[in-house]
């Protein structure tokens, strides 16, 4: 199958020397763009600024800010098979990117922010591709993320405890189906962690497959 996977952070610009950004490491989206090339699906990895060496078998697309994202999703989302949205792509980015260095004053600075392009929420509702989201929460994980499933419109969400999940090396999720059904992966690496999703989301494709064709 084809994989196109989305990894690490998104950085808003506010001037030509500052952005705005997030404690995302890449980690998570990197092991499954490694688990999916290591079960022989051909992977492309849109992938935000991150300090991870690029899985030498994926063909790696480097973005920087959320527009950079959307676009570059919407350009290869038609040839594949399963997007995994696992980047943490900004939801706000400052109205107006300054054109030269903010200077320091003595008065208070006021950033006036408008919410970015929703990537999974732009996508069309008819498709042939699965959709993964990824829910990253700090409180009420299992009803957010339910909530994400539904508003996004994604096949499946993969949710997890953003303080144990976000930049270290192991992960803990629990995967929301649409259709109601839940599984729980329990603490472990993110490559183990990685290598189960990969499993669950081929059985999803493999599922839909066969009901698609009457067996
Ligand atoms: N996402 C996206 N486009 C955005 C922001 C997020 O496609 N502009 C995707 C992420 O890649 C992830 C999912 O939406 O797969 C959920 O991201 P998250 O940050 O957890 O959710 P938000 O919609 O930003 O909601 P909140 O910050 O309120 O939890």
């Amino acid at each position: 199958m084809r994989f196109l996977v989305t990894a690490g952070p998104t950085r808003e610009p506010i001037d030509p020397v500052r952005y705005l950004s997030n404690r995302s490491s890449g980690k998570m989206g990197y092991a499954i763009a490694e688990a999916a090339i290591e079960a022989g699906h051909e992977v492309v990895l849109i992938s935000g600024p991150v300090d991870i060496d690029r899985p030498r078998a994926a063909a790696v697309i480097p973005i920087s800010t959320s527009d950079e994202m959307f676009v570059a999703v919407h350009e290869h989302v038609p040839n594949c098979d399963v997007l995994v949205m696992c980047a943490a792509v900004a939801d706000y980015k400052p109205v107006a990117v300054f054109t030269k260095k903010i200077k320091k004053r003595e008065a208070k600075l006021l950033l006036e922010l408008i919410p970015t392009r929703d990537v999974l929420a732009s996508l069309p509702k008819a498709r042939k591709y699965l959709v993964v989201g990824f829910a990253a929460e700090t409180d009420n994980i299992e009803t957010n993320a339910q909530k994400k499933l539904l508003k996004k419109n994604c096949d499946v969400v993969v949710a997890n405890d953003a303080r144990i999940g976000m930049e270290g090396d192991e992960n803990e999720v629990k995967i929301f189906f649409r259709g109601g059904a839940n599984k729980k992966i329990s603490r472990a690496s993110k490559k183990i962690v990685a290598r189960e999703l990969i499993k669950l989301f081929e059985n999803v494709c493999e599922k839909r497959l066969t009901k698609k064709n009457g067996r």
